[in-house]
């Protein structure tokens, strides 16, 4: 009896032990199968959602090639993923904006090359790139997106600006993002913090109570009245030129160098009393506009000659003042750029490897700045 009872019992059993068996099969090879790829994609930096979507999709085997791509993880993240973009996507450098996907949709759909999209999205933010995507086909973005520092935002300036001037698409980028297509002082920026690369001119306005905090006298024997201060690494850059031009027969004496925002103020109405509005609009900046005013620039004369584009001590400096981090400001044939006639006396510390580049590519601080520092 017993045994047979046994015999009754075991038969369900193994049964149920079967279909368990079955069904962990089951479940468990998918399961691993996703643990598995979730892994390998998860090591690949692909975002859970990423990776959901791309097994859903079966594209892991594709995933595996390409290996890590910042878009292909946002593009199977978004609902506005797309299998006819694949690949484009694969080839446009990631950027943080909400929209990216659906902005890089939208792009191609109007037929704009896989590197005009990459460049459009590269120069604008979210809101910027989303009204691009939102406007008419044109065929020149990449003439002025092909340089770095060209802005999204500023596209149809360039356009205008172009149409105007004539310039090379290089120029006009750079010039219409100083704003040379407004009138000096409109849309002025206001600069509050202190800094040794700052850019000041007709657009670009110094608070009033921006006052470097390391002024540093000069001495006497380089100055002309023992009153004259700039921040330490240029009182000693100078110092350090005066020096050097001294050894050679030159002298170099400091002039005007820092204003405060008063004193340009009081350089302003005086030489506009003097001599007329004519004058100070091409020679003497408005109060907050001085690059005076930020303890980097200088007005140099020469101890032996009243006219300091005539004396020896000019070309020496038109020869040497880069070596010492100085450049000239306001150069010949570059009013239209610096808002200023020729200043054959006025110089400003930059540092000795920007000085260099200057001088060597014959350009003025505002263009070096455009291109280089205007993040
Ligand atoms: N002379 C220069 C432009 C100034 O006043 O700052
Ligand atoms: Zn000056």
């Amino acid at each position: 009896m017993k045994t047979v009872k046994k015999h009754k019992l075991k038969r369900p059993a193994k049964i149920l032990i079967g279909v368990i068996i079955v069904l962990v099969i089951a479940i468990s090879i998918p399961v691993g199968y996703r643990i598995y790829h979730g892994n390998r994609l998860g090591k690949l930096h692909y975002d859970k959602a990423a990776i959901s979507s791309i097994l859903s999709k079966g594209k892991q085997s594709y995933i595996y090639e390409v290996g890590e791509n910042k878009t292909l993880n946002a593009a199977f993240q978004s609902k506005d993923y797309q299998e006819k973009y694949l690949k484009d996507y694969e080839e446009i450098p990631y950027q943080d904006q909400k929209n990216l996907i659906k902005n890089i949709n939208k792009l191609l759909d109007k037929e704009y090359s896989v590197k005009e999209v990459a460049a459009i999205v590269s120069h604008g933010n979210n809101e910027e790139v989303s009204a691009f995507a939102e406007r008419e086909k044109v065929d020149d973005v990449l003439d002025y997106m092909q340089f770095d520092y060209a802005k999204l935002e500023n596209y149809d300036r360039y356009v205008a600006y172009q149409l105007e001037e004539r310039d090379d698409e290089e120029d006009t980028v750079t010039y219409v993002n100083l704003n040379l297509d407004k009138e000096f002082y409109t849309d002025s920026i206001l600069i509050e913090e202190y800094s040794e690369t700052v850019l000041a001119n007709k657009y670009r306005q110094l608070g009033e109570k921006y006052v470097p905090d390391d002024l540093m006298k000069i001495q006497e024997k380089y100055s002309v009245d023992d009153e004259q201060y700039l921040t330490k690494v240029a009182a000693e850059a100078f110092e350090e030129m005066a020096q050097a031009a001294e050894e050679e027969g030159y002298y170099i004496l400091a002039n005007s160098a820092y204003r405060s925002y008063q004193d340009q103020q009081e350089t302003y109405d005086t030489y506009k009393e003097a001599y007329g509005q004519n004058y100070v609009d091409n020679y003497v900046a408005l109060p907050g506009y001085s690059e005076h005013q930020t303890g980097l620039a200088l007005d140099v004369a020469s101890k032996n000659s009243n006219i300091f584009a005539e004396s020896e001590e000019y070309t020496w400096m038109l020869e040497n003042s880069y070596k010492y981090g100085f450049i000239m400001r306001y150069p010949k044939d570059k009013e239209r750029i610096t808002g200023y006639k020729y200043e054959s006396w006025h110089y400003r510390y930059v540092g000795k490897e920007i000085a260099e580049y200057i001088f060597e590519n014959d350009l003025t601080y505002d263009e070096y700045y455009a291109r280089f520092l205007d993040k």
